[in-house]
């Protein structure tokens, strides 16, 4: 796919997984993606912890499931749980001087290159922010009072699976034009 809007465009949260495991390279390529995003101070404030055996994925699948939410990952061979990481927000130069925690929005720019990179791959994704944060880092290793911001499912689309409608806002009203 060459085209970014058609990559945009044809990015959407999957919810239908195959089994079909996820080659080594097109993960990397969209671990490397997310690796590359741009970041306040250049801080990265991020970890990207993989689970990509059926074992490790299991695991974090249940925990996905843990509040009743996101039966669909049950299938799905690939996570990625993203980590914060970094100093607070108050001793990073720009959060110092705008008083902003930014990490979270680096993370989110990170999760979009991923995303789109494994749309690239012909892979299928979905960012989780349901999950059983406890049980998501013991199934990962994750030391206590490291904050697992989000998570990535990802994998190939089940047959069948039909994208979601985009529902978004009309144009004018996410857009205002000061001319
Ligand atoms: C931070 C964040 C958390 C999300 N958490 C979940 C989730 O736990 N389960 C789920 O099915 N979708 C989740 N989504 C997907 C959104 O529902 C989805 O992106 C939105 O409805 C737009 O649809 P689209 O991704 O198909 O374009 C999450 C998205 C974001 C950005």
């Amino acid at each position: 796919m060459e085209d970014f809007m058609d990559l945009v465009l044809a990015r959407h949260s999957c919810r239908s997984y195959s089994t079909r495991p996820v080659e080594e390279e097109k993960l990397r390529a969209c671990l490397e993606a997310g690796r590359l995003a741009p970041s306040a101070s250049n801080r990265q404030p991020w970890r990207f912890v993989v689970a990509d055996t059926p074992a490790a994925a299991a695991g974090v699948a249940r925990a996905a499931q843990a509040q009743g939410e996101n039966r669909f990952t049950a299938d799905c061979p690939v996570f990625i749980a993203i980590t914060e990481e970094g100093e607070r927000p108050d001793l990073a130069p720009i959060g110092k001087v705008k008083r902003q925690d930014y990490r979270p929005l680096d993370i989110g720019i990170a999760v979009a290159h991923i995303c789109l990179m494994a749309q690239e791959q012909g892979l299928a994704s979905c960012i989780l922010g349901w999950y059983d944060e406890e049980a998501v880092r013991e199934a990962l290793g994750i030391p206590p009072g490291r904050e697992v911001r989000v998570m990535i499912a990802l994998g190939y689309a089940a047959e069948g699976e039909t994208p979601p409608q985009k529902k978004r806002k009309p144009f004018d009203e996410a857009v205002r034009y000061v001319r």
